[in-house]
């Protein structure tokens, strides 16, 4: 696929069946993530990949989490099955090491863009991916689960599998409600 082509018509895709990605195309998506642009080389990125009984771990952790501020019985449920709207998720960690020229802030967009380019990866070898988010990833038993010390941050789930249907057309921007000159 066209890179340009990748960058102008990419879509999420929310319904993800098997296959996920193994192998070299796992790699190559992994390898895309540490291609994100990183201050002073701080390399601040942690990818958790679940699968299968990985799946489940990933379940527990935000369950338990829920049950831990007393939610109502359907968040709880809802957590319980999330993970398993694809083969795949990434749990995608900002590992923050404190640096006089480059504050937590650039670390979070450094991880944020390895989630893209990872999305991407995944695109342009024939599978699909949705980057999801929601408030348990910033809870503090979630953060312990995965290990997380200072600063640092869950900057999202990358769902990653088959696409299960087509993407939906791009929708149509007006340039000039985004870019101004000075
Ligand atoms: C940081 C971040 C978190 C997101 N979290 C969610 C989420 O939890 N649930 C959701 O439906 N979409 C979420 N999205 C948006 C989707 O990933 C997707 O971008 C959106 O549905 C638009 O589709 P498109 O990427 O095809 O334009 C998130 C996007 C970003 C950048």
């Amino acid at each position: 696929m066209d890179a340009l082509d990748l960058l102008l018509n990419r879509r999420s895709i929310a319904k993800l069946s098997q296959p996920a990605p193994e192998g070299q195309v796992l790699e190559n998506i992994i390898r895309a993530g540490l291609r994100a642009p990183d201050h002073a080389g701080l390399t601040p990125w942690r990818f958790v990949i679940s699968q299968g009984e990985g799946l489940s771990k990933l379940a527990d952790i935000l369950v338990s989490a829920a049950q831990a501020e007393r939610s109502e019985e359907s968040v709880v449920e809802k957590l319980r099955n999330a993970p398993f709207r694809a083969p795949m998720v990434i749990t995608v960690i900002a590992k923050v090491t404190p640096h006089e020229k480059v504050p937590a802030l650039e670390q979070y967009l450094s991880a944020g863009c390895a989630v893209q380019a990872m999305q991407m990866a995944a695109v342009a070898q024939g599978f699909q991916g949705f980057w999801r988010s929601g408030k348990w990833m910033f809870h503090q038993n979630v953060h312990s689960a995965f290990g997380l010390e200072g600063d640092d941050e869950i900057i999202g789930f990358l769902y990653l599998g088959t696409p299960g249907c087509t993407p939906m057309k791009v929708p149509e921007r007006d340039l000039s409600k985004f870019v101004e000159y000075m």
